[in-house]
This record gives structure tokens, C-alpha cells and sequence, in this order.
């Protein structure tokens, strides 16, 4: 075969072509600043969490609607990913947002296990991420970074001041029940902390996996060892037949059950008679009597015909974080640094009262004590004023 000579460029084309490239970049970066800001929601829209799901994205799109649907100045564009709460796909998922789709922010997501997957990948591909509710601690711990904040809690917060109440009531023997993952060997940890240096002990942990909802088993073991106290972590679809297989197995007529505010938040409507009376903490109360807190249940209200609750919250403070920074770069998504220490430095002023962001990346909030009444969460005190996640591990 023979080969034909290969005629090279004259100098002047050259710098022809590479003028017009730098055109287009500039036009491309031009377009970056000025298109749509691609917010990429990995969320359960299925499964035992799809109902925290939905409710986050509609408190994001709630505030983001209130800023009349731009930040920064800027359009949104939406992209999706139903996540199901499944730890195994969650990789191959949050890369069709981050390479597919090529998101500017990621906001998810409810399950620990799958947001674990996400901070990696947020982390190896530089991408902004803010987490609307999972509280893995190691997401603002060993794994924290500049570019990774949540709007929500960390797993030992509401375990921490559950725990407090606990022992400030006089309990000394707890068992604990959860589901075998992040969230609920975390949440008992800072339960078993904060109740142990109250004078409490915690004489055994029982669990099944996430998210089997047979407790039968269990709950006759907690009947045989007639514990002072129960502390549960369960959420979402596991948290209303939890809640109702106790009281059907009438422990609630002899054993006070505590928990996470997760085991009441949005479900007492499907709990019932079930879950009136029972004691939680969380960063959030539904009644708290603020215009803040006011306004922004009207509002989620009249958009969605539904009531607002603490997922609700964390999304609508997501963007809150969100808008925080793109208006300090004034829509300018290039200037990350300056961008996200604007995220970290803002005081939310949020529906669950202020809070601020540590530098890990994670709220500094009250945490409330509140008691099931009809269908709210109602406030009772603050259980916890202005509780930090130590954030062990976390070197910035
Ligand atoms: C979690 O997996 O971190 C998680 C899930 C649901 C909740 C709270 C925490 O309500």
C-alpha cells in the first residue's frame, strides 16, 4: 500500500483554527455562566422512602418558585434519577447525573448507604453535592470535603438527643431496634452515648435488614426482657408498620417507645390512634409558632394540597444553601471556591429555625423534643440547643 504525503497546515491556518477554538471556548464558558443551572435530583421515587423523596423535591422547587424559578439569574434545568434506596446500583446511577447529564449540583439523597456512593463520586469528580436528609456520619466526617454540605442532620444528632431526653426522664434499661445499615447502627450509637453518659445502659440491640418489616420476632423479645425503654430508628413505609405492629402487640400499654422524629415524621396520618402521644427528637417540629415556619407551611400547603414535613424542610433548605452560594458568584458557577465558602458561611433561615453550617458541611441546629398529636409533631422544648456533629474524622 502505498502511502500518500501528508500536507501539514501553513503556519497562518493554524493560528486560524486555534482563534476560532478559543472563540468557541469562550462562547461554551459564556453559556455556562448564562444557560441553565443543571441540578440533579438522585432520590427513592420507589420503595419504603419514595415518600421522602417526593417530599424533597418538592420543598427544593418550592423555594426555587418563590425566587421566581431562577438562581443567581440563571434558568434550572432538571435531571432525575429514582435511586430506589439501593446501595448496589447507586454508583452506575449518580454517573448518569454526573456524566451523563453533566449536573452543576447534585441533591441527594434519603438512604445513607446510597449516599456514601454518592460522596465518593462527588468527591472524585469535583462535583457539588448537597445532601437533603441520609445522615451517614462519614459524609461529614472522614469523607467531608469543601464541595460536599448537607441541609439535614448528621445519623448521630437526633440519636444524640434522644438519647439526652431519655436519661433526663429517668430510664435506665433501653433496648434499642433498627434496620441493619448506616443510619441505624449510627443513630443508636449517638442514642447509646448520650443515654449511657446520662446514668442509662443499654442492655441490647436488636435488628433486621433494611427493609424488612417483619418485627414479630423482635418485639417478643423485647416483651420478654421488659426493657424501661425502647428506642427505635425506622422512617417512611417501615416506620408506620413498626409504630402499629407495637401497639397491636400492646408494648405501648407497658414500654414507652422512643425515637428519631423519622419514626412519626410523615406518617401519622397512616399510623392512627397508634402512634398518639409518643415522644421524639428531631430538628424540627410541625406546630413551631414562627412566621418563618408559618409562611412556608402555607405555602408548601397551597402548591402541593399536602401538609410540609421534615424532608420537606431539608429540601426547601437545600436550595436555600444552593441560592446562598450562586448569588454570591453571581450566577457564576466557575468560581467554586468562592461558591461554596458562601454555602458554608450562610445562616439557613429555615422553617425549622436558623442554623448554620459547620466546616464539615454539616447544620449546627436546636434539636426539638416533640409528641405525636393528631397529625403533627408537636413541639414540647428543646431538647438540645445548637448541637454540633463532632464530625470525627474530618480533616479539611
Ligand atoms: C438514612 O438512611 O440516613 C435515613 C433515611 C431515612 C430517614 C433518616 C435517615 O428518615
Amino acid at each position: 500500500m502505498r502511502l500518500l504525503p501528508m500536507r501539514l497546515p501553513s503556519r497562518s491556518k493554524l493560528s486560524l483554527v486555534a482563534a476560532a477554538f478559543c472563540a468557541l471556548a469562550a462562547v461554551d464558558a459564556q453559556a455556562q455562566a448564562t444557560g441553565p443551572i443543571k441540578v440533579g435530583f438522585m432520590l427513592p421515587y420507589t420503595g419504603t422512602y419514595a415518600s421522602l423523596g417526593n417530599m424533597i423535591e418538592s420543598g427544593f422547587k418550592l423555594y426555587v418558585q418563590e425566587q421566581g424559578g431562577k438562581l443567581g439569574g440563571r434558568e434550572i434545568q432538571y435531571f432525575k434519577v429514582d435511586d430506589e434506596s439501593e446501595p448496589s446500583k447507586a454508583t452506575d446511577n449518580v454517573n448518569k447525573l454526573i456524566k451523563r447529564d453533566q449536573v452543576d449540583v447534585l441533591v441527594g439523597t434519603v438512604h445513607s448507604g446510597v449516599a456514601l456512593a454518592m460522596a465518593k463520586a462527588a468527591k472524585d469528580s469535583n462535583t457539588l453535592l448537597i445532601v437533603p436528609n441520609a445522615g451517614a456520619d462519614a459524609i461529614t466526617g472522614p469523607m467531608c470535603g469543601p464541595n460536599i454540605l448537607r441541609s439535614s442532620f448528621s445519623n448521630w444528632q437526633p440519636g444524640y438527643s434522644t438519647g439526652v431526653v431519655a436519661a433526663q426522664k429517668g430510664y435506665k434499661r433501653a433496648m434499642t431496634i433498627t434496620w441493619n445499615y448506616a443510619a441505624g447502627s449510627e443513630t443508636v450509637k449517638g442514642f447509646t452515648e448520650a443515654f449511657e453518659k446520662g446514668g442509662g445502659k443499654v442492655m441490647k440491640d436488636l435488628n433486621l435488614p433494611f427493609p424488612n418489616v417483619e418485627f414479630q420476632a423482635l418485639l417478643t423479645e423485647i416483651a420478654a426482657q421488659k426493657p424501661d425503654v425502647v428506642f427505635a430508628f425506622f422512617a417512611g413505609g417501615g416506620a408506620v408498620k413498626f409504630v402499629k405492629d407495637y401497639a397491636a402487640a400492646g408494648l405501648n400499654k407497658s414500654i414507652p417507645l422512643f425515637g428519631s422524629g423519622f419514626l412519626t415524621d410523615g406518617t401519622l396520618e397512616a399510623q392512627g390512634a397508634a402512634a398518639q402521644g409518643l415522644f421524639t427528637t428531631l430538628h424540627y417540629a410541625d406546630n413551631l409558632d414562627t412566621p418563618r415556619n408559618n409562611a412556608f407551611r402555607k405555602s408548601f400547603a397551597l402548591t402541593y394540597k399536602a401538609q410540609a414535613d421534615v424532608y420537606a424542610v431539608q429540601g426547601y433548605d437545600a436550595a436555600q444553601m444552593l441560592v446562598a452560594g450562586v448569588n454570591a458568584v453571581k450566577g457564576d458557577l466557575s468560581k467554586r471556591d468562592a461558591l461554596t465558602a458562601a454555602m458554608h458561611k450562610v445562616t439557613v433561615d429555615s422553617p425549622r429555625g436558623k442554623f448554620t453550617i459547620s466546616a464539615a458541611g454539616n447544620p449546627v441546629q436546636d434539636m426539638y423534643l416533640r409528641q405525636a398529636t393528631g397529625n403533627n409533631n408537636e413541639f414540647r422544648g428543646v431538647a438540645v440547643k445548637a448541637l454540633a456533629d463532632p464530625a470525627r474524622g474530618c480533616k479539611l
